[in-house]
């Protein structure tokens, strides 16, 4: 077994390698939720692919892949996922090649957080990552809401924009990168908006309050499974100035699912991680309901750093 770099032409087969991995994962451990062993969109694992340039990894037998592993950067935040070992190759060791190779080489490019999701029912997941020494950090939660009878108006002075051409493009990038340097030093999710728009995966909204940048959302319109219909907006990653206050990021919220109604979806998706306990109550004030959780966990020395009232809405999940 080998280990060597993601490239382009793997990706048809890491998506089977995707599929049969979590197929024998649900089989095993019936009572695993929210896990979908299903092809995703070719353009969504290059998405990542190229995002993580060499940081995305495949294990190979002959020709054959066996196992991969994405990992993302965030500034001096890394996490990996989705990694996957194909059925027959598993428990031999192929996983933990691949998980150490991900946190060494996010740790070479500059993270000082490490980390990634998995199921929290999952025992294999938790057994094989506690094994590794990776320590449970905190739940993170999606949650769902439903935008299909409503109506969803933003009036001034909060406004969001879509535009991002290339004139504008480096001076968007550069606010968005001073807000989340006061959410958290080194966080940048700069990458996310670049890919977004580059794959034509969906729009970052950037919500202005007189000319000021007071938050953005990356919202993903595509699917992540090929068979599912493209109902929901998934909001991959929405922030919002520290000082910003429980008002205006409420109003954020409401312009998001406004553009999801204006969009034609019918469903909002948002992320959050359990430590932010008033972003996440704020969701449920909303309607949010909870649909799937997610176990953070974080690689010792590499643990995360998070200002609890700091609007920072994510997940740790490709
Ligand atoms: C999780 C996964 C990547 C692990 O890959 P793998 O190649 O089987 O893992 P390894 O052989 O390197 O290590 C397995 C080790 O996990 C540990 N482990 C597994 N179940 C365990 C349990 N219930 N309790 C404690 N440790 C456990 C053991 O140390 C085991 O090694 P052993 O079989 O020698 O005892 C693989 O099972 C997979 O593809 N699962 C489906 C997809 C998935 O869930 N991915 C992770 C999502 S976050």
């Amino acid at each position: 077994m080998q280990l060597r770099a993601m490239e382009h032409a793997d990706i048809s087969e890491v998506n089977r390698v995707n599929r049969d991995a979590f197929r024998a994962l649900l089989k095993r451990e019936k009572h695993v939720a929210f896990v979908a062993a299903l092809l995703r969109p070719n353009a969504l694992w290059d998405m990542y692919r190229t995002a993580g340039q060499d940081r995305c990894f495949v294990a190979t037998a002959g020709k054959r892949i066996v196992g991969y592993a994405i990992t993302h950067l965030w500034g001096t935040v890394g996490w990996f996922g989705p990694l996957g070992v194909a059925p027959d190759w598993q428990r031999q060791g192929v996983g933990k090649d691949l998980a150490l190779m991900s946190v060494d080489s996010l740790e070479r490019n500059g993270a000082t957080t490490i980390g990634l999701e998995t199921m929290p029912d999952s025992v294999s997941n938790l057994g094989f990552y506690s094994r590794l020494g990776f320590q449970s950090n905190a739940m993170s939660f999606v949650l769902a809401k439903s935008v299909l009878n409503s109506e969803y108006e933003l009036a001034e002075p909060l406004m969001y924009q879509t535009d991002f051409s290339s004139t504008h493009k480096e001076a968007i990038i550069d606010e968005c990168g001073e807000l989340t340097g006061k959410i958290l030093p080194g966080l940048d999710y700069s990458g996310e908006i670049h890919q977004t728009d580059k794959y034509k995966f969906g729009t970052t909204l950037f919500f202005r309050h007189d000319d000021k940048l007071i938050g953005f959302a990356v919202c993903h319109s595509g699917k992540y499974f090929r068979s599912e219909r493209a109902e929901t907006l998934r909001v991959k990653i929405a922030v919002a100035h520290p000082a910003a206050g429980r008002n205006q990021v409420d109003r954020l919220i409401a312009g998001i699912e406004a553009f999801a109604r204006q969009s034609g979806k019918y469903r909002v998706h948002m992320n959050i991680n359990a430590r932010h306990d008033s972003w996440y109550r704020l969701l449920l004030e909303r309607g949010y309901r909870l649909v799937a959780t997610g176990l953070r966990m974080t690689w010792d020395g590499y643990e995360e750093e998070i200002s609890s009232d700091a609007p920072d809405f994510n997940r740790w999940v490709g």
